[in-house]
């Protein structure tokens, strides 16, 4: 059997390019003692990834070449020898972007499909639990305070301010358009929107956050966590979730002006964090979540992309902002 492969070809020198990237063609791998086949239906493409191939993902380790580039996939088991999983079971596992992947049993997970699979890439997947713990556990965020969240189309970004709305927050989202402003306050639900490129950015910063802000669950770093220091309230939390503005380039620039000067006059609390940090309350967070979308107050956006030979192209799309909420590639039914 047949096995596409995207294989890493060599690492970006700056910005990342689809040459980065070489399409395979393998043999299928066959499943050891314990061991499952699983044929991959949709696979993610995720921002941090970009740091894994900076090397500035501690959790990564050192970028490789020649590997299948890794992802977090649902995928079907066609072959097992395993008795916890049968032909035919659905799981989520560490598939890469590939058609066929070998795993042990145990390091996939088995999903229902009473709910759109890709959800479990997107709010039910990293990416959910990341904007669940990183805005509830390290934002502490309380009904009426304002919450500024960058890269806020994106598939964190998306999530943590409607997760922020529902408990009754006033949400502002920075994105890098107009016509992506309009689109977090018509379809995401934010209260307003900036564009953190426009030459009056900080003015329009303070504008939509007449009180300040009270928590910024900073996905991007650089310009937008600069600016954002200036309006925090006293007291107010940083949520370091990522660093998106700093990984598509070989050279990162410094840190804001600000700290620890601000932090200390405004006695504001500034913290990173690893999704990881909350494996032991992964399954209360996704019923959690699993609730709100059944209830419709969470609504997960898929943007989904047909074919795995597209998938180096998505990627270099999404780090220019070409996504809406989670990017996933579809590479099988
Ligand atoms: N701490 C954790 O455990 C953890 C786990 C998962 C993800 N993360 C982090 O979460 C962040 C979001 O990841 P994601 O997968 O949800 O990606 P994403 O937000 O879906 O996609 C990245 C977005 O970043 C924005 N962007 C690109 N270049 C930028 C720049 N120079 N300045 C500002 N914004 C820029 C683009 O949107 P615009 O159109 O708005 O520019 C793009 O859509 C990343 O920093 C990632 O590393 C952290």
């Amino acid at each position: 059997m047949e096995n596409r492969q995207v294989l890493i070809d060599s690492l970006p020198d700056e910005k990342l390019s689809t040459d980065n990237y070489k399409l395979v063609t393998t043999e299928a791998p066959v499943p050891g003692d314990g061991e499952v086949l699983c044929r991959t239906l949709l696979t993610t493409v995720a921002a941090g990834s970009r740091a894994g191939l900076q090397g500035s993902a501690s959790y990564a380790g050192a970028p490789q070449t020649n590997i299948v580039m890794n992802s977090h996939g649902v995928a079907r088991i066609e072959a097992s020898n395993s008795d916890s999983l049968k032909v035919g079971d659905l799981v989520t596992c560490p598939t890469g972007w590939q058609d066929y992947s070998v795993h042990a049993a145990k390091h996939c997970q088995l999903v229902s499909d009473d709910i759109d699979l890709a959800h479990y890439l997107g709010a039910l997947g990293t990416n959910g639990l990341t904007a669940y713990f990183g805005l509830l556990r390290v934002g502490e965020p309380r009904e009426g305070q304002t919450v500024l969240i960058s890269a806020a189309a994106g598939s964190v970004g998306h999530m943590v301010g409607q997760i922020a709305a529902i408990k009754g927050c006033r949400t502002v989202g920075t994105t890098s358009t107009d016509e992506k402003c309009g689109l977090l306050m018509r379809d995401l639900g934010y209260d307003a929107a900036v564009s953190y490129r426009s030459p009056d950015f900080r003015a329009d910063l303070k504008a939509a956050c007449p009180d300040g802000i009270d928590i910024y669950f900073d996905n991007t770093g650089g310009e937008v966590l600069g600016a954002a220091l200036f309006r925090m309230n006293e007291h107010g939390r940083i949520v370091c979730c990522g660093v998106v503005s700093q990984y598509d380039t070989s050279h990162p620039s410094g840190g804001p002006k600000g700290v620890p000067g601000l932090l200390v006059n405004k006695r504001i609390r500034m913290q990173g964090f690893l999704v990881f940090d909350y494996l032991k309350d992964y399954d209360k967070a996704r019923a959690e979540m699993k609730d709100w979308i059944k209830s419709g107050e969470l609504k997960p956006v898929n943007d989904t992309v047909e074919g795995l030979e597209n998938a180096p192209d998505a990627f270099v799309n999404l780090l220019g902002g070409g996504n809406v909420g989670t990017r996933i590639i579809k590479i099988a039914d």
